[in-house]
């Protein structure tokens, strides 16, 4: 149920442009609607089914249709599958006792990834390059972790996009995922069914947000 302010704004923004007269792309209420009710499924929350090889493809696809400046695609996606889930579990608890986190940590560190059956690691690649600063490049990773997310909620799958410890963790990247020096873990986006839809959050408050600058 989309709530009715967010209505009201669809329905202005499409009078508004209509009684203007401008000359705008036909306006894709439904994607709107989308981006104004749109709401991340706690990883912990999902389940199984997950997206096949096949229906993850047009999700990729589409994360891969990101802003890039220089079209240098400073970044890339491993598919995290069961098995290898498992293994990085085992993993992420090694690494957690071995850099001191207590108890509680070690074992909620392993479950982001023992609890998954299906995760995207977008994987940051910045290259050397003489227009494109570095921070271009790893700001276009960040936009394909949320148009990954969006993507797959769009299609029906519950996601969720967590970093978490092992994301910094040096050994974690080199052992368990072959990251190159350069690379890194832009996020996890944890992919399945969910078992009951999250209450909404809090949401920014725009009057404190944005400036209007017209001189
Ligand atoms: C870069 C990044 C890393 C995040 N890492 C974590 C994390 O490790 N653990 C966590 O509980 N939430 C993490 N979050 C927050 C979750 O994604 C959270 O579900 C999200 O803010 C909900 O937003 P939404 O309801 O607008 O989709 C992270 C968010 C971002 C952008």
């Amino acid at each position: 149920m989309i709530p009715r302010h967010r209505l009201d704004i669809l329905s202005f923004a499409n009078k508004f442009n209509q009684k203007n007269g401008y000359l705008m792309p036909s306006s894709n209420t439904a994607a709107m609607e989308f981006l104004l009710t749109r709401r991340s499924r706690p990883a912990k929350t999902l389940t199984l089914p997950v997206p096949d090889r096949t229906s993850l493809m047009p999700i990729l696809t589409a994360a891969a249709r990101t802003p890039d400046h220089g079209k240098l695609e400073p970044w890339r996606f491993l598919v995290l599958e069961d098995e290898a889930l498992n293994r990085l579990a085992e993993l992420a608890r090694t690494r957690a006792k071995e850099t001191g986190m207590d108890a509680e940590l070690v074992e909620k560190t392993s479950l982001q990834f023992a609890d998954s059956h299906l995760a995207v690691a977008v994987i940051a690649a910045p290259v050397e390059s003489e227009k494109v600063p570095e921070i271009e490049q790893i700001l276009s990773a960040g936009a394909v972790c949320l148009a990954l997310l969006n993507a797959a909620l769009a299609s029906g799958w519950g996601a969720n996009w967590l970093t978490g410890p092992m994301a910094m963790d040096r050994t974690f990247l080199d052992a368990g995922l072959g990251l190159g020096l350069n690379e890194f873990v832009a996020g996890f986006i944890h992919i399945g069914t969910e078992k009951m839809a999250p209450p909404e959050r809090p949401r920014p408050d725009l009057a404190t947000k944005v400036q209007w600058i017209n001189k």
